[in-house]
């Protein structure tokens, strides 16, 4: 469904006074990757990394400074219109519905510039109707709509056409917990059920625990991990932390087969490997233990570790 090959997208700012000293970012530095009909792909980096960039460029959006890319067999800047027919696309932050239209007006719009037929539209329509329950405000103009029902609104516009591929840039923004878990729901349903391929940007790792088969890790431009999510665990989630309450502030314990990672006060944070009650017998005999507790790392902790050593990513899962 995608290919990529050595993408890169550079822009030029120009900074200063007078703006006369250009500057050159390089926002999509050398990404590679194939995504297979069927996946949900889970897209993660933090704030400027470059995931909208490779979205847009994967649309159709913005065209590449220098790389390859097919999306469904097309080139997307040279087949943008074709694209549009086969795939959907979603950005979370910007409002692609009509502000001043009722939902229902947008829906049927966009039948037109679709030319879906009328009896597909209709299907679909009922169904995501039904299923992202759009009743109550399907004649409400867009402008007045909460955030979590516009975005269900904007949902609706992306699939209604039948798209075999949606890309999403951060669906869940600033959704509340409930209308993020119908969001959710309704990819997987999506995905399940009508074989769509999806490709959603995250910050919140939430999304891709609870959706995704496959994670790619953007940093700085470049792609740090591209595999599942348990492999991602084995690899990095390895080490434990130990938490052990002292009688009294200490400076960190040495004690061998761990790293004492944090201190507050009395409390230390303890990195280490393999048997927890060898190193607690072991921290027993250095310092008096008040209480202790083992904290086995989340997928945020793990990518936070990600982040910290992309270089040993890189290396060994050979991206
Ligand atoms: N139109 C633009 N002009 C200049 N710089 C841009 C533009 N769009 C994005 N950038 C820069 O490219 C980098 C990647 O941005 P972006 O792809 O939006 O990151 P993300 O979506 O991961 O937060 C950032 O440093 C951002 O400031
Ligand atoms: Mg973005």
């Amino acid at each position: 469904m995608i290919e990529v090959e050595d993408l890169r997208k550079e822009f030029v700012v120009r900074r200063g006074r007078l703006r006369r000293e250009r500057h050159v970012v390089h926002a999509v530095d050398g990404i590679s990757f194939h995504v297979d009909r069927g996946e949900l792909l889970g897209y993660l980096g933090p704030n400027g990394a470059g995931k909208s960039t490779t979205i847009k460029m994967l649309t159709g959006i913005l065209v590449p400074t220098a790389g390859r890319i097919s999306v469904a067999g097309l080139e997307p800047s040279r087949k943008r219109i074709e694209l549009a027919r086969r795939i959907g696309a979603m950005f979370g932050q910007r409002i692609q519905l009509w502000w001043d239209l009722p939902l229902r007006d947008s829906f049927d719009l966009l039948r037109h510039i679709y030319r879906i037929p009328a009896d597909r539209h209709r299907v679909n329509l009922a169904r995501f109707r039904d299923v992202l329950e759009l009743d109550p405000f399907l004649d409400t103009p867009v402008r007045q709509l909460s955030l979590g029902q516009r975005i269900r609104g904007e949902l609706t516009a992306a699939m209604l056409h039948s798209p075999e591929l949606l890309f999403l840039d951060e669906p869940t923004i600033g959704l509340d917990v409930v209308a993020k878990q119908r969001v959710r729901d309704f990819l997987v349903e999506i995905n399940r059920e009508d074989g769509v391929t999806v490709m959603l940007t995250t910050h919140d790792l939430g999304d891709i625990e609870r959706l995704c088969n496959r994670l790619l890790v953007i940093d700085h431009g470049t792609l740090i991990w591209d595999g599942g999510i348990p492999e991602l665990k084995e690899r990095y989630g390895g080490e434990r932390t130990l938490v052990i309450d002292l009688e009294e502030p200490a400076p960190p314990l040495e004690v061998e087969g761990a790293v004492v990672e944090r201190v507050d006060g009395p409390r230390q944070w303890l990195r280490f490997r393999g048997s927890a009650s060898e190193l607690t017998a072991r921290v027993a005999r250095a310092a008096r233990l008040v209480d202790l507790q083992v904290a086995e790392p989340d997928i945020e902790e793990i990518v936070r570790r990600i982040y910290a050593s992309p270089e040993k990513v890189s290396d060994t899962n050979g991206v």
